[in-house]
């Protein structure tokens, strides 16, 4: 297997190894700021729940009583934060499937943007949109429509469980009549599935190419608590297979149309504004979740929200930020390194902001990390920047992967935290200290 896999996985896991302990909440309100946050809003219903899925989801028809209550404590908690001081400059509808309770969600972005300006509002779907949520969504401002699709082949829709959102050429009808409904639409794919077959994903990358579909975005399959009955059901995860399905498959058919905005993420050349991505974490360095099982990093410390629907309901209720889980407060060299991981996923690292950031240059407070990378050849540098090479997005690629297996972890422990808190259990926050912390 691949060497830079292991290393990958060893830097991960040495950064996010654990200590936990029941604390009080530590205080919500930021420090003072002059810039923006982003806003990530968590809709945890689907129509179905698909056996590779790693995100908090509810099948709607067990909850569409709990909806209104659902976006309700949403904008209690949203006003939480604006009370608090903060500011958000743009924000990112996931989930879960969005889209399905456009009526609930298009009224609450009504709502948001009575106290907040976004000058970028991203929503997630899948490809049974209806025509009414786009035109709500329209109406509402949202400009990058986000479109679960994962492959356009009957065989593969099948093994992941995907039959019920139409067939493969079902779905490209979908998708090419939502071209040009947004300023952009984003189409999500998954590749590295148990024996995915080259020719299988080869055949859905020319598919993007005829169609001309303004960005794609390409994840590896991901292992998760929900999942491993799954993943083990269908073989065993290649991280060869990853690799060879990354650099012979997608970069190769890809190369000359799109431009890659991220390790996976691919914006077609001639349509250059379009460089919003799903990984707002690239481009904010400090961000709020709201809603079931959402994370926050802002003032160096992560928090994560209650996961289960009744403990939400009860925290906002009570008039609290629903929070079940909480790091200390990240040390500086922590917090570069993350810097580093994510502005490099999104292939470029800018000097001077990184000195703005951190108040010294970067060659000099990450000289070890700069050496690594040229040494491995994974970076050049031009005109202020680092960009990663062909060689470094995929090294990239494995980081984030094994990044957000921990993150998955990491939410597994919110779960159990958050059972813990609806019965009689605990109380406080569960506190949780990266392993390998260290001062600058
Ligand atoms: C939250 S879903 C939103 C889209 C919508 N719910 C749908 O599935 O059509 C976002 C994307 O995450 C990706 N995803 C979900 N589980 C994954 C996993 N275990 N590994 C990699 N990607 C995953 C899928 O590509 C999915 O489209
Ligand atoms: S992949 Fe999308 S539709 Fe499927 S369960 Fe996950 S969030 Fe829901």
């Amino acid at each position: 297997m691949n060497l830079l896999h292991h290393v990958a996985r060893y830097a991960v896991n040495q950064k996010m190894g654990k200590s936990l302990k029941w604390e009080e909440p530590s205080s919500v309100a930021p420090k003072k700021r002059d810039y923006k946050s982003f806003l990530y809003i968590h809709v945890p219903f689907c129509a179905h729940i698909c056996p590779f899925c790693m995100f908090n989801a509810h099948k709607l028809d067990r909850h569409s009583n709990q909806v209104a209550d659902y976006f309700a404590a949403l904008k209690k908690e949203l006003l939480m934060y604006k009370e608090a001081g903060f500011d958000f400059g743009a924000a990112y509808v996931g989930g879960g499937t969005p889209a399905l309770v456009h009526e609930e969600l298009a009224e609450f972005l009504d709502f948001a943007q009575q106290h907040f300006e976004f000058s970028e509002l991203s929503v997630e779907a899948n490809p049974r949109i209806s025509d009414a949520a786009v035109q709500s969504f329209k109406a509402v401002g949202v400009d990058r429509l986000s479109v679960g699709v994962q492959s356009f082949d009957d065989g593969m829709l099948k093994k992941l469980g995907r039959e019920s959102y139409g067939s493969g050429s079902e779905i490209r009808k979908r998708i090419n009549e939502l071209l040009g409904e947004f300023r952009i639409l984003n189409v999500d794919f998954i590749f590295n599935v148990p024996n995915h077959d080259p020719a299988v994903l080869q055949r859905d990358m020319e598919i993007v190419l005829q169609d001309k579909i303004d960005q794609i975005t390409t994840y590896p399959l991901m292992e998760a608590r929900q999942n491993r009955g799954y993943v083990s059901k269908q073989g065993r995860i290649s991280y060869d297979l990853e690799a060879y399905l990354y650099k012979k498959v997608i970069l190769p058919t890809l190369r000359d149309e799109y431009a890659a905005v991220s390790s996976w993420c691919f914006s077609r050349k001639d349509k250059p504004d379009i460089d919003m991505l799903d990984e707002y974490v690239v481009d904010y360095f400090d961000y709020v979740g709201i809603g079931t099982g959402s994370m926050s990093l802002h003032d160096s410390r992560v928090q994560v929200n209650a996961y289960t629907l009744p403990l939400y309901q009860r925290m906002i209720g009570e008039g609290r930020l629903p929070l079940v889980l909480q790091t200390h407060e990240l040390p500086q060299r922590d917090y570069m390194q993350y810097y580093l991981m994510m502005a490099l996923f999104g292939r470029r690292l800018s000097f001077r902001q990184f000195e703005q950031i951190f108040g010294a240059p970067f060659k000099r407070k990450m000289w070890l990390e700069w050496f690594g990378l040229k040494a491995l050849n994974l970076v050049y540098e031009s005109d202020g920047f680092v960009h990663t090479n062909e060689r470094g997005m995929y090294v990239f690629l494995m980081i984030l992967r094994e990044f957000f297996t921990h993150v998955n972890r990491f939410r597994s422990m919110a779960r159990l935290a958050s059972h813990k808190l609806e019965g009689e259990g605990a109380r406080g926050v569960l506190t949780f200290e990266a392993a390998g912390a260290s001062s600058d």
